[in-house]
């Protein structure tokens, strides 16, 4: 397995994992770097993570590191990079809905929704904040028979919830391959794969509209989205957006508008935006 390694200074840890969630992350660890202090007055720490297997997609994301940072790639031990699975727990997102690691035993209760999820190498095993704001500001909006376009569908955590909280049709992209057929086998371990197409198509070659968009993906995308993202919402429609920080979305917002926030949603520093036309 191949581990993404990303050196920055202790004072960009925060900043640095924040690029590496929003990326598409599943897990990132803290390592010290044992180096003369006097290169750096605050100390470098390494960010551990995984981006799937494929070189060239890790060299695309971490084309947009500011150049300070420095990074490089290494094979891993799988079970090494999988001990973290141990430790999965399933993530209540409402009081009637969680979503629930596959290899985690949950017992099915009256009234409660369980979206189950083998995540493989993909980002959405549905504890991460912005998973959590997304799908449950997607479960407030929708409506039965709702029609729903998930937008970097990763696992298809938000894709499968929709499906399974009543959405008649699921269109999920998402521009890692990785993500295509790790969301087709969720969809059919949740049953819900006859109701959800999942592919590899750019925004821009998605044609019509939907009743609910969603998009948990860094705000710099959002932003290039942002014209695709206005014209696939319908007018009655419902776009629901996160990856973004509290308090420092506004730039999203412009790039939005004319459309208008109706609710924002906020756990741990970052933020869920719901927006209409
Ligand atoms: C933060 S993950 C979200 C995964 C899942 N939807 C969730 O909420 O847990 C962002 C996903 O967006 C995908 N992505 C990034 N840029 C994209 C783009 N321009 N179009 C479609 N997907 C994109 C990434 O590959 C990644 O799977």
């Amino acid at each position: 397995m191949l581990a993404l390694v990303v050196t920055v200074p202790g004072s960009e840890v925060e900043v640095a994992s924040d690029m590496l969630w929003a990326l598409g992350v599943m897990a990132v660890e803290e390592r010290a770097v044992d180096v003369d202090r006097s290169e750096t007055d605050d100390g470098l720490v390494e960010l551990w993570t995984t981006m799937g297997d494929d070189p060239h997609q890790v060299a695309r994301a971490a084309e947009g590191f500011p150049s300070r940072w420095r990074w490089h790639t290494i094979e891993v031990d799988e079970s090494v990079a999988g001990e973290w699975r141990r430790h999965a727990v399933p993530s209540w997102i409402t009081p009637d809905l969680v979503v629930v690691p596959a290899w985690v035993e949950e017992p099915d209760q009256p009234g409660i929704t369980v979206v189950r999820i083998e995540p493989g190498s993909t980002f959405g095993l549905g504890d991460h904040p912005t998973t959590v704001l997304t799908l449950r500001a997607v479960s407030g909006v929708l409506w039965p028979d709702a029609t729903v376009l998930d937008i970097g569908c990763g696992s298809g955590v938000l894709a499968i919830g929709a499906a399974l909280l009543g959405a008649s049709y699921v269109e999920a992209i998402d521009v890692a391959a990785a993500a295509v057929p790790t969301t087709e086998a969720n969809a059919e371990l949740n049953g819900v794969a006859a109701k959800i197409a999942v592919s590899n198509r750019p925004l821009a070659e998605v044609e019509g509209t939907f009743d609910v968009v969603c998009a948990n993906i860094l705000a710099p995308v959002l932003i290039d989205l942002a014209d695709h993202l206005r014209r696939v919402t319908s007018p009655s429609g419902v776009l629901v957006l996160s990856g973004v920080l509290e308090g420092a979305h506004d730039h999203v917002l412009d790039a939005l508008a004319p459309m208008q926030v109706v609710d924002r949603l906020h756990r741990e520093g970052w933020a869920a935006l719901v927006l209409r036309h």
